[in-house]
């Protein structure tokens, strides 16, 4: 699927609006995401919440503060760009933060965050989002921004972003996690979902019934 500006929304790739990866820990939620956002044709922005996922991205610029990410943005934006963030040293909200504003401003990308749960509580307040990551996922739209996340828990990322999302769902196990995906992905998925195998998932897109895709034998 070609870039551009469907329905409202930005797409990349198989990427538009907001996408919600979820499931069990060594499922494979990164890597798909990884693979998804290589097959984006525009710019796409990846917060490392853990710091960890340079070898999973080859080919990506890594920033660690965010005055040098503004300002290869500034340059770069609108064309195709791979940046990875990761938020080594000081407060990992203070990052997120200052990530959301620059991804705001310069607009026209996918904007991947991994762990999306270690950014999302009551700490920000009833929305669960911080300011700048709210208004990314209720406006991003309109600065031709669209998100893919990941978190194993879903009881721990905002209902705001999850209640607009494609889902992509992995194993789930214990009943809370189950409970809390039941809403948005249909009660009558979630059997379904508690016996996935490794590596494969539910998409759960809008008004179709949920596929299982992904499987055990793609080489990496
Ligand atoms: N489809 C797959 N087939 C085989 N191995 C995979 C597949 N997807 C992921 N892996 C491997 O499984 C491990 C966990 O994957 P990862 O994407 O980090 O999981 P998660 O993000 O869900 O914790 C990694 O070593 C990865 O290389
Ligand atoms: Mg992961």
């Amino acid at each position: 699927m070609a870039r551009g500006f469907i329905d409202g929304e930005y797409q990349d790739g198989e990427l538009r609006g907001l996408n919600f990866l979820v499931g069990r820990r060594g499922y494979g939620k990164t890597t798909e995401m990884a693979r998804l956002l290589s097959l984006c044709t525009g710019g796409v922005l990846f917060f490392d919440v853990l710091s960890k996922h340079a070898p999973m991205l080859p080919g990506y610029i890594i920033f660690f503060e965010p005055g040098p990410l503004l300002k290869y943005l500034r340059v770069n934006r609108g064309r195709r760009f791979r940046v990875l963030y990761q938020p080594r040293q000081g407060n990992l909200d203070d990052h997120f933060q200052a990530v959301c504003k620059i991804v705001r401003a310069c607009g026209w990308m996918i904007f991947a965050v991994d762990e999306l749960d270690k950014l999302c509580g009551s700490r920000h307040g009833s929305s669960w989002m911080s300011v700048a990551f709210y208004d990314l996922v209720n406006y991003g739209r309109h600065c031709r921004v669209s998100i893919i996340a990941t978190a194993r828990r879903p009881q721990g990322v905002a209902a705001g972003f999850k209640a607009e999302s494609e889902y992509r769902v992995y194993r789930l196990k214990d009943q809370a996690a189950l409970d809390a995906v039941a809403k948005d992905v249909g009660e009558e998925n979630v059997e379904r979902i508690r016996n996935l195998p490794k590596y494969v998932y539910l998409h759960c897109i809008e008004d179709e019934e949920p596929i299982e895709r992904g499987n055990a034998s793609i080489t990496l």
